[in-house]
């Protein structure tokens, strides 16, 4: 469905984010009909750029990012005539009165302030867009993690925007609520009658979230060693996952609606009292590939490239459920997901030779290969008598929409053009990031008064031994982390 024309100003407009993500999910959704031609996107950074050379550097980000096959000469053209440029200073109110007068309220169309610059100026630009007369009822600000160090700053930080937006007009972006699979996973959940009788301590033995990536810190070494896996990925993408696992059904699926859940659910998430239910690890060096340290050029670094953890979400449903979460860094390949496993049948009726039944497993993959299995137990086909044996119902979503020709759509492009909608419910609210924060700041208080240091994994292994060992005490073991 196609959206209203929009105004849509992205600061830090020559940064990274922009041209991976922003620029190319813009084109994107112009190409696929969903972006009118009316609209405007305005490249907004400190550098004194002319509009041309600002459509030039998008020019070049849709050829890096884009695939051949979705970029035709036709459509590049209609997108860059959409495009301009502003030069503000994040830092002084230099700019800011042009942009305001090359955006004046017009009914109907809404404007959007994207800030895609470092999260310290994230409260002085919400500032500045007030003081230009830019905050009006029709305006949405838009910023993305780190949303705070911890409760403290997460506090000012809302308080902050606060004073200049109604918390309606504030979008805050966790790119994995945007991701297909995280969607399908309320389709899953809220749209088949099937899961949802099961879906409780008395059925369910425990869950796994599991995100592991293969890349090291990439770069990013100076951000990343003040930070570590807890902040980077647990008190967001995390958690957001368990959310939405763990909420009750929302009455609506609508944005106050399903924060609502998802906010109870972080409430209801039990202190971590125990030190030995959290593991923190850092890539050593190995087979020629650098460790944490030399890759953060922190030489020193307590920082965690891994973590693994039991938590406890305290309610009815879920009471005795433990919801194991690990990810890490430099792991032996690129996998997410989450697996829920059932309980086992309560009696056998088949003769012990006939093999053990496996626990059903329902795991959902964001990635790669986005998609859903289910995990059986099943006679072995033949005439060898009743044998049992595991088998797998997989449903890869790119062969169940291969017909359509449907290409995924990345997070982005999902999120921006529910801003433009002012469609909330894909982020996250203030007081969610307040009580993620609630949760996890004593996690790390405690690595500190305990001067904990992490323990080594080898570069391209699943994790630590002490992560194996989480499980093992409890009976249970990780699935494998294999593509
Ligand atoms: C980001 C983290 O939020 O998510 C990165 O800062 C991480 O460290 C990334 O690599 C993972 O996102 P994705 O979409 O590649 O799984």
């Amino acid at each position: 469905v196609p959206v209203d024309p929009f105004d849509l100003v992205v600061f830090g407009a020559t940064g990274d984010l922009a041209r991976r993500k922003l620029i190319p999910a813009l084109y994107h959704r112009l190409h696929d009909g969903q972006m009118p031609d009316a609209a405007r996107i305005v490249g907004a950074a400190r550098s004194d750029l002319s509009a041309d050379a600002f459509r030039n550097m998008a020019a070049e980000a849709l050829e890096e990012f884009v695939r051949p096959a979705d970029l035709d000469a036709q459509t590049q053209k209609r997108f860059l005539s959409c495009i301009d440029y502003a030069q503000v200073d994040a830092t002084s109110s230099e700019g800011w009165s042009d942009l305001a007068a090359a955006m004046p309220p017009r009914e109907g169309r809404p404007r959007a302030f994207y800030l895609s610059v470092a999260p310290r100026f994230f409260g002085p630009m919400a500032e500045r867009i007030h003081e230009a007369g830019l905050s009006g009822a029709d305006s949405r600000i838009v910023i993305e993690k780190p949303l705070g160090h911890d409760l403290a700053s997460a506090r000012e930080l809302n308080a902050t925007l606060a004073a200049h937006f109604h918390e309606h007009q504030v979008y805050r972006i966790d790119h994995y609520l945007g991701k297909e699979t995280v969607q399908n996973l309320m389709a899953l959940r809220f749209a088949n009658a099937l899961f949802e009788p099961l879906w409780n301590a008395r059925h369910i033995d425990h869950v796994q979230i599991t995100v592991a990536e293969s890349v090291g810190v990439e770069g990013r070494g100076p951000y990343y060693d003040g930070v570590g896996a807890m902040r980077d990925m647990v008190q967001n993408h995390m958690l957001q996952l368990l959310c939405l696992i763990a909420m009750e059904p929302p009455g609506r699926f609508e944005p106050d609606a399903v924060r609502d859940e998802k906010l109870k659910v972080l409430r209801a998430l039990a202190p971590h009292d125990h030190p030995e239910d959290v593991v923190r690890g850092q890539y050593a060096a190995a087979n020629g590939t650098a460790s944490y340290r030399e890759d953060a050029e922190s030489p020193d670094s307590r920082t965690e490239s891994y973590v693994a953890l039991k938590a406890e979400v305290a309610n009815w449903r879920w009471s005795g459920v433990p919801f194991y979460l690990r990810t890490g860094k430099r792991l032996r390949t690129r996998v997410s997901e989450i697996a829920v496993v059932f309980k086992e049948a309560p009696h056998s009726i088949f003769p012990a030779a006939s093999g053990r039944w496996a626990q059903n497993v329902l795991a959902i993959r964001l990635q790669p290969d986005e998609g859903i299995t289910l995990g059986m137990t099943i006679k072995d086909p033949g005439p060898g008598g009743m044998r049992l044996a595991p088998a797998v119902l997989d449903m890869t979503f790119a062969d169940a929409m291969s017909s359509s020709k449907l290409r995924m759509p990345d997070a982005y492009e999902r999120l921006v053009m529910d801003v433009i909608r002012g469609d909330q419910t894909l982020f996250m609210r203030g007081d969610e990031v307040e009580a993620a924060w609630e949760w996890v700041d004593p996690i790390i208080a405690g690595w500190e008064e305990r001067g904990d240091r992490p323990v080594s994994y080898d570069p391209g292994s699943s994790g630590p031994e002490d992560a194996l060992m989480l499980l093992h005490r409890d009976g249970r073991r990780w699935r494998e982390i294999a593509t």
